[in-house]
């Protein structure tokens, strides 16, 4: 039987029409899935976007007015893919209507507005999912499959990076990213949110980090409202001042022992979308990239009397978690839009069962006590415990 889910999406820039685009793919790739997304409506503040949501992505009404998306009784699941500063109103006005939501990291603009959205969702109630899309990547499944399972044994080092260059030009326009009453923090939220909670998936909670950030272009020339996306480059026009971080680096001990490092950068030259890990092992290792999302590099030592084996590359194949949606046949390359796909499928999957699961906001407030760690130690300078958060009424 086909189970119909009607879908909000508020918020129809980059992400908007990405998830829009993941809940129309659904009942074809997951055809056996019974389930069937209805594009209900949309929201942007920008008409000319939300009309968009409508003539290209094919919502039935499009608005203005977030408030409208939440209040339509056919909404049963409310997407959040606005900027940082509006996930806390939209969230928290959604989760006590009643409505599943789906929010875009970072969840807020802070470990404390985080943890805020967090609380609301646990009271109402309601399913969560949380857009830490590069998990669902097959190659990044089978390594956590590797891992749980032991074969990998005990890991002893993890490092993760999610090294980019979308600000690296100084005349890269100042788009809400930049700007700490819009975005909060800037790394920290954009960047290492996804780091940390890749490790958490991997490797387990964090228990202790010391971390450093730093702004290295102080101003950027300001952006038209409304036009281009974050990659916008424009050397006209009045500069302003770039008001949250470029980079930020760590140390962490997990609370299993193994040591970490993790490092994230939005204005470094020669990465493009580096967004990788690797773990070490008493069994083995592992190193995945997202650039190269289609293939991992693998250790796999069982007998160790033996000699150290050496790595293998390993290609994507239907043997690995979820790639059987997209091709028949091993070798076939995945995109970042697929991720979205299987993101969007598992999320409604844990609707349609009102079941917990994970990545949702619990997730996403795990992560919210490292980062708020790592700011702890900017000011401090020294290792900081992590902590639970408090929550405001
Ligand atoms: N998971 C990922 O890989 C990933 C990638 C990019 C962005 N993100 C996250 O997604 C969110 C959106 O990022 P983006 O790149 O799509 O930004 P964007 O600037 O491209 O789009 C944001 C949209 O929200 C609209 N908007 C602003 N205020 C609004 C309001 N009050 N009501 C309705 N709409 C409003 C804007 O007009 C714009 O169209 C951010 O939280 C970001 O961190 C996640």
């Amino acid at each position: 039987m086909t189970q119909t889910i009607g879908i909000g999406v508020i918020g129809m820039g980059w992400m908007g029409l990405v998830h829009s685009r993941a809940y129309r793919v659904i009942e074809d790739r997951f055809s056996d899935s019974g389930m069937r997304p209805r594009l209900v409506a949309c929201a942007d503040d920008v008409e000319s976007r939300a009309e968009q949501g409508k003539r290209r992505m094919g919502f039935e009404q499009a608005t203005t007015a977030w408030q409208q998306v939440i209040q339509n009784p056919d909404v049963q699941v409310v997407n959040v893919t606005t900027p940082n500063v509006f996930h806390l109103p939209m969230v928290t006005a959604a989760v006590a209507a009643g409505k599943h939501v789906f929010c875009e990291k970072p969840v807020g603009r802070s470990p404390h507005e985080t943890a805020t959205i967090a609380a609301a969702a646990r009271v109402a109630g309601v399913i969560s999912g949380v857009g830490y899309n590069y998990r669902w990547a097959p190659l990044v499944q089978y390594a956590r499959q590797l891992i749980s399972s032991g074969k990998l044994g005990q890991i002893t080092h993890y490092r993760g990076r999610f090294l980019v260059g979308y600000g690296s030009h100084p005349d890269s326009v100042l788009s809400w990213r930049f700007q700490r009453e819009v975005a909060g923090t800037g790394a920290l939220g954009d960047l290492m949110s996804h780091v940390v909670d890749m490790a958490h998936m991997l490797a387990g909670p964090v228990e202790q980090v010391v971390s450093q950030q730093k702004t290295f272009i102080a101003s950027r020339p300001q952006a038209t409202p409304g036009e281009g996306t974050h990659f916008s480059v424009n050397a006209a026009g009045p500069r302003a001042t770039v008001t949250n971080e470029d980079y930020v680096s760590a140390l962490a001990r997990f609370e299993s022992g193994a040591q970490g490092t993790f490092e994230v950068c939005r204005i470094i030259n020669g990465p493009r979308c580096e967004m990788a890990f690797e773990v070490n092992a008493t069994h083995g290792a592992l190193k995945w990239n997202f650039e190269r999302m289609n293939e991992i590099e693998l250790v796999l030592s069982d007998d160790r009397s033996q000699p150290h084996p050496g790595s293998a590359v390993i290609q994507v194949g239907p043997e690995h978690p979820g790639y059987a949606h997209f091709y028949p046949g091993p070798g076939n390359s995945m995109s970042y839009e697929d991720l979205k796909a299987l993101e969007m499928y598992h999320f409604l999957r844990r609707v349609t069962e009102n079941a917990a699961g994970a990545p949702g906001l619990e997730d996403a407030l795990a992560v919210a006590e490292v980062l708020a760690a790592m700011q702890q130690s900017w000011e401090s300078g020294n290792w900081q415990g992590v902590q639970p958060l408090p929550v405001s009424s």
